[in-house]
């Protein structure tokens, strides 16, 4: 017996987001041979033993971190005190003026960010504007928060602001305007663009005049391989429009699911007050405070960067070697991913079938686009989480899913 309405009936009782949300259980399939799939960090980097030894300290220093946060120091809605303290250093270089901590937040990861802002921002019928191609959970996101979504192009100096100014106008003729712009202005999800500091100015001036919120989402920022950091568009706000987001899971450990939120206490004072989640768990936070005032973070991050600019090297040599006739790319200065344009002559839907039939995983480009079929020709490589000395037998793979797709090729 399925209850009353029967095992279909469910669905009816599902609300429009879930109906609405492209998941599907996809567990059960076989596990590809080469993976190029997720933003997944590399297994065999994880600090194991540091973090170990830094968990264990956190609970005998003080078992309170295993209770939920205080609402006393506000360690319940704003994340552990230490660890806030720790972050204040690196928001104070990227903000290049002091900050409380007041003005920062700790979230279940950046996605955790991104939602309590969109949370605390939007209504339904909102304008969110967002980069196309962005990363798909901001766009399922706003869509749960029946926002409209207006898309603005990317060049290799990341999001067209000018094409957003467009925007605006238009929106104004109508008598609206955005209320949230959300960017990945470093390392681009799925591109690997960085925004030219020219444009982070005009954006951060935007929404001071036009009156809307950034949420720039610096997830990948740490993992910069080549070339000199680039100031954050908070770093040009004076008005309090821009909230940034951070992680630390692509440099120490997704599993921990701490990422932050730092902005103007008034906007941080908003996300607090939609929060529902209880707080980003203690122990890890603590936990992760010990690694950074123990020098462990400085020092893992700087293995990690040799570890991955290499396997980025090597991907794109062999992306070189196997692909060059096939498809067209940037070499990213940091981040996990290529972005590959594949030659009309490629028929993307049959490589992406013949890839998977031999076991090579990617991100098709259809799922980084509010109109699936822009992304038709574009595939997502991720290098982080293949060993190196697999990357140039995945990519010759690839290499030959690519030629069998491709026209005049005999099949
Ligand atoms: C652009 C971007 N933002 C946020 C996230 C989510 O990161 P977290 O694990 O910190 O929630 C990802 C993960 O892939 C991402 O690519």
């Amino acid at each position: 017996m399925d209850g009353a309405l029967g095992r279909s009936g469910l669905e009816q009782l599902r609300s429009s987001a879930a109906r609405a949300a492209p998941f599907e259980y996809t567990g059960a399939q076989t596990r590809p041979r080469w993976n190029f799939t997720g933003g997944f960090p590399d297994p065999r980097c994880f600090p194991t033993q540091h973090l170990l030894a830094c968990l264990e300290a956190a609970v005998a220093e003080d078992m309170a971190v295993l209770q939920y946060g205080s609402e006393i120091d506000e360690s319940l809605r704003y994340g552990e005190a230490s660890l806030r303290r720790a972050l204040r250093g690196a928001v104070v270089a990227d903000r290049g003026e002091p900050v409380t901590i007041a003005e920062i937040m700790l979230t279940t990861g950046a996605v955790g960010a991104i939602e309590l802002a969109f949370r605390a921002f939007l209504d339904p019928g909102d304008v969110v504007v967002v980069e196309a191609p962005t990363w798909p959970a901001a766009l399922t996101i706003a869509r749960q928060h029946r926002a409209e979504l207006v898309a603005v192009g990317i060049d290799s100096a990341g999001m067209r602001v000018d094409q957003l100014e467009e925007r605006i106008d238009e929106l104004e003729a109508q008598g609206r305007r955005p209320k949230l712009v959300y960017t990945i202005p470093t390392f681009q999800t799925p591109t690997g663009t960085v925004m030219a500091i020219e444009r982070r100015r005009r954006l951060a001036d935007l929404a001071a005049r036009v009156g809307f919120v950034v949420l720039e989402d610096g997830t990948y920022e740490a993992l910069r391989y080549d070339g000199e950091p680039v100031p954050s568009i908070q770093s040009f706000d004076r008005h309090d429009r821009v909230l940034k987001v951070g992680s630390f899971s692509k440099t120490v450990a997704p599993a921990l699911r701490v990422g932050w939120i730092s902005g103007g206490e008034e906007a941080l004072t908003a996300l607090a007050s939609v929060r529902t989640d209880l707080g980003v768990a203690q122990w890890p936070a603590r936990a992760l405070a010990l690694f950074v005032e123990q020098g462990g973070y400085a020092e893992h991050l700087g293995r990690l960067l040799a570890t991955y600019r290499q396997k980025r090297d090597v991907l794109h040599a062999a992306l070189e070697r196997e692909c060059a006739d096939l498809a067209d790319w940037s070499v990213p200065l940091g981040g996990y991913y290529f972005w590959l344009k594949l030659r009309d002559q490629v028929d993307a839907g049959e490589a992406q079938r013949v890839a998977m039939e031999n076991g090579i995983a990617m991100r098709p480009g259809e799922q980084f686009f509010g109109l699936p079929e822009d992304g038709r020709q574009f595939l997502r490589v991720a290098f982080s989480q293949v060993p190196e000395e697999v990357i140039p037998i995945g990519v010759a793979e690839l290499g030959k899913a690519l030629r069998s797709a491709a026209c005049g090729s005999r099949r």
